[in-house]
């Protein structure tokens, strides 16, 4: 299976996963710090005060990328890097990071690709209310502002917030990510100000450059586990929850009413929408980020079950064809959009063998047949422009800690050494020859 001649190969990463460096060059403290650092809340008390130390190994990581022959790079800003309490003056020493690394992206001939909120909110912005407080998409939208000022030329594709569903999900309903609240009411306020946040930076976006901007979404297809019909209805809710109320708002300019009669009149989030938000909502995009791990598989009472294989993440069944189904729904319904992977990938037990190597051949069949139903997808018409592994390299897995390894690259933590697992050295050869 040849990809079209253009399609770009990468991988993805982002800030709070790798960079380490917590308290260098004027970094302020981020929800994912206090997190972390609060007893119980990760595996092992994990923190990403040192991660894959990648503030100060980029040079060399960047290098990585140019020898796995790399066409892409997703990474993420780190807002308090950028504006250490979420306001004011921008952090040139912050700025003047991403300022290298896109360089250096570009002397390697990697194009960049930048996501401008991976869940590190500023604790000073969480400190008053965080996404629950609407100014906060205000504020947002002044730091990507301040960021395009700055790098918005040297940066062909933008990205938004990355999977507004994971913060409204896990840190708002399960509480299991930061903020670590069991909110539902606030959970859904905090969906429409994430989107809000996401349409503003859009317009600063066209204030300041040509380049291109899109969200990033996490995206389930949702099948009826049997065939009755109110298993049928109880999965086109569920799909209005996981799909449609991220999707509809931002490409069609309304949330689905399903998903909105479901939260009813008197929620914060129905009540909390204004006249013109949707407008900003659905500034029109020039590309949909999408990130695919798993389907879910819906019962009558609405709950899910498990079909196929899982992996060292709970959450995840491993089913390639969810790729096609998700990759042609979207543009089945919502039109021709260019679309991107900006994630999918698998964790594996990967361990330094005493001849050096790493061996995955779990993540090599994964992405095999997960490439090979992307392929599928563009012959039927899809227009994917490219696909970004999860991940570069071994990193901070959020409440997980550092036990989950999702990395083409092994980083041996103590000594911060990289290892090309045996994935990363196939990932090479399908990207040399385009082929899978
Ligand atoms: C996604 C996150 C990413 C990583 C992968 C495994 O939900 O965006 O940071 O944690 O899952």
């Amino acid at each position: 299976m040849r990809f079209p001649d253009d399609f770009r190969w990468g991988a993805a990463t982002s800030a709070y996963q790798i960079e380490g460096a917590a308290k260098e060059d004027g970094r302020g403290a981020s929800i994912w710090d206090t997190f972390s650092h609060t007893p119980g809340r990760t595996r092992n008390g994990d923190t990403g005060d040192v991660a894959a130390d990648h503030y100060h190994r980029w040079a060399n990581d960047l290098d990585l990328m140019k020898d796995l022959g790399l066409r892409s790079y997703r990474f993420s800003i780190s807002w308090p890097r950028v504006q250490a309490d979420g306001t004011g003056k921008a952090n040139q020493r912050g700025l003047d990071f991403y300022r290298r690394l896109v360089d250096g992206l570009h002397e390697r001939g990697i194009e960049p690709m930048a996501t401008l909120f991976h869940w590190d909110l500023p604790q000073a912005l969480q400190d008053v209310g965080g996404w629950e407080n609407r100014d906060v998409a205000y504020r947002f939208a002044d730091y990507a502002a301040a960021v395009f000022e700055a790098l918005g030329t040297a940066v062909p594709d933008w990205l938004t917030i990355n999977e507004p569903k994971t913060v409204v999900q896990n840190g708002y309903l399960g509480g299991h990510h930061a903020p670590g609240l069991r909110d539902p009411d606030a959970a859904y306020l905090v969906a429409h100000h994430l989107q809000l946040a996401h349409g503003l930076a859009v317009r600063a976006l066209r204030a300041e450059s040509d380049a291109r901007i899109g969200p990033a979404l996490n995206l389930h297809p949702c099948y009826p586990a049997d065939d009755r019909p109110e298993t049928a209805t109880a999965t086109r809710l569920y799909d209005g929850y996981e799909n449609r109320l991220y999707l509809d708002s931002i490409l069609r300019g309304a949330y689905p009413q399903d998903v909105l009669d479901d939260l009813g009149p008197r929620s914060r989030m129905v009540r909390g929408i204004r006249d013109g938000d949707l407008a900003v909502i659905s500034s029109p995009v020039d590309l949909l980020a999408v990130q695919y791990y798993t389907p879910y598989y819906v019962t009558t009472g609405g709950d899910t079950e498990k079909r196929w294989p899982t992996s060292e993440a709970f959450w995840q069944q491993i089913f390639p064809e969810g790729m096609f189904d998700l990759l042609t729904r979207i543009t089945r319904d919502y039109g021709p959009i260019p679309l991107t992977i900006t994630e999918n990938g698998l964790p594996c037990p990967d361990e330094l063998g005493a001849d050096g190597a790493v061996s995955d051949p779990g993540r090599i069949e994964f992405l095999r047949d997960h490439f090979a139903a992307a392929h599928r997808a563009i012959e039927a018409g899809v227009p994917l422009e490219s696909y970004h592994v999860w991940s570069l390299m071994d990193n901070f897995e959020w409440a997980e800690g550092y036990d989950q390894r999702w990395g083409l690259v092994y980083v041996d933590y103590p000594t911060q050494r990289r290892i090309l697992k045996r994935s990363a050295h196939w990932y090479r050869g399908v990207i040399k020859d385009n082929t899978v």
